[in-house]
């Protein structure tokens, strides 16, 4: 049995392997994975973070990052909350093994997407999907603070048994008047009673569901469309972006009237050289091939999770020349003064040399 925390319990270090303690079905494709560090200790980060596991596969190592779906005022563990989407491998992975005792490499927590530190405003959090996981962290912090918080959480879904956490978050709005949920479903399900709203969210359901939400900080979370539409919508009405955030899981998607990039992008006919100095590799390559690419198809084995700058797990140390870097919060800028870069977002410009 692993300890529990008291006064003197040092903090979760990050070196120290996490022990799966629990696994919670949550919906049909979606279970939640508890988990401690054997020797006890506590973890300390912000509502909304995220970790990223590293997962045992018979192939290799995997690393997937997931938000952490616990709120930090329980500091004894950290839950992450899966979806096992059609033919996908990380998640499967752990859907069909991960069992109580079993134990995982984890770094983290990190992330940009968290409630600041002193959270007294007005919040609107809008989730769809399994985007709904750093709202819960979020909502059950505010929860848990012992005074009566003040949000509006839309959480969106196919259908109404896909609702993760929808329980849980009905029984913290019963406790306190402050937090008005309102679920939105693209369809309901025969033989079920639904009261929610059907259909995608829109403008309507916004004014409907939130008629203050000019006076609300936004924290959204889903699919990349979902938070496109969101955005759209929040312009739209003259809402100040400013206090609009939001979380992707995926690689962000390039639309055409999209702002162009802030500085000039690599020459794709341009030829670079990376010198991988530890492998005692040398490789050409174009100046439009991302490092993490490069040493993929060199053999070599960086680790590597979301692939487009968030998660800081391909952060690497840059010996000598210039990259062109352009991350989503991956790595801070002291790291970068540093000379580390992260692989997957960084282009080589000339003859690069990393220590991998
Ligand atoms: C900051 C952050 C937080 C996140 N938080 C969460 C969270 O709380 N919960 C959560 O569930 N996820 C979260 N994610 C997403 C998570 O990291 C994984 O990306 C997700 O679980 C998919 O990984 P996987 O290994 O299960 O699927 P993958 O194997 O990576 O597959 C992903 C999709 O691609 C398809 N696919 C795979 N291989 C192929 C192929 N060869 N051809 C065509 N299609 C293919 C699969 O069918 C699947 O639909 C988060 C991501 C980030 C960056
Ligand atoms: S793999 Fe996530 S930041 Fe590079």
């Amino acid at each position: 049995m692993i300890p529990l925390p008291n006064e003197t319990t040092p903090r979760w270090d990050g070196v120290e392997p996490l022990e799966c303690v629990m696994v919670v079905p949550e919906t049909a494709d979606v279970k939640t994975f508890v988990f401690r560090p054997p020797s006890g200790a506590v973890f300390v980060f912000r509502a909304g973070q995220f970790v990223t596991l590293e997962l045992p596969l018979p192939g290799g190592p995997l690393h997937r990052t997931y938000t952490i779906s616990s709120a930090p005022i329980s500091n004894a563990y950290i839950s992450v909350t899966v979806k096992a989407q059609p033919g996908s491998v990380g998640g499967r992975w752990m859907h069909d093994n991960l069992r109580p005792g079993m134990r995982l490499r984890v770094t983290g927590p990190g992330g940009l997407f968290h409630l600041p530190r002193h959270p007294d405003g007005k919040y609107l959090f809008i989730g769809a999907g399994s985007g709904i996981t750093p709202l819960m962290s979020m909502t059950t912090t505010l929860f848990e603070r012992g005074e009566d918080p003040d949000v509006s959480l839309v959480a969106c879904a196919r259908k109404p048994s896909d609702l993760i956490f929808r329980k849980r978050l009905e029984y913290m709005a019963s406790r306190v008047g402050g937090l008005k949920l309102h679920f939105v479903v693209d369809q309901d399900e025969p033989f079920e009673v639904w009261t929610g709203y059907r259909g995608r969210f829109n403008q309507l359901m916004l004014g409907l569901t939130t008629p203050d939400y000019l006076e609300r900080d936004v924290y959204c979370c889903g699919p990349e469309p979902f938070m496109r539409a969101v955005r759209e919508t929040l312009q739209s009405l003259g809402y100040d972006m400013a206090r609009y955030h939001q979380e992707t899981f995926t690689a962000p998607v390039e639309h055409a009237d999209d702002p162009p990039p802030p500085d000039v992008a690599p020459d794709p006919a341009a030829v670079a050289e990376l010198i991988f100095a530890r492998s005692g590799r040398t490789v050409s390559c174009s100046q439009t091939d991302t490092i993490l690419q490069v040493a993929k198809t060199s053999g070599l084995n960086l680790p590597s999770g979301c692939t487009f700058g968030v998660c800081g797990t391909c952060k690497i140390r840059k010996a000598s020349g210039e990259v062109h870097m352009v991350h989503n919060g991956g790595i801070s800028d002291e790291d970068i003064a540093e000379g580390w870069i992260l692989a997957c977002c960084s282009r080589p410009i000339g003859q690069v040399e990393i220590e991998a």
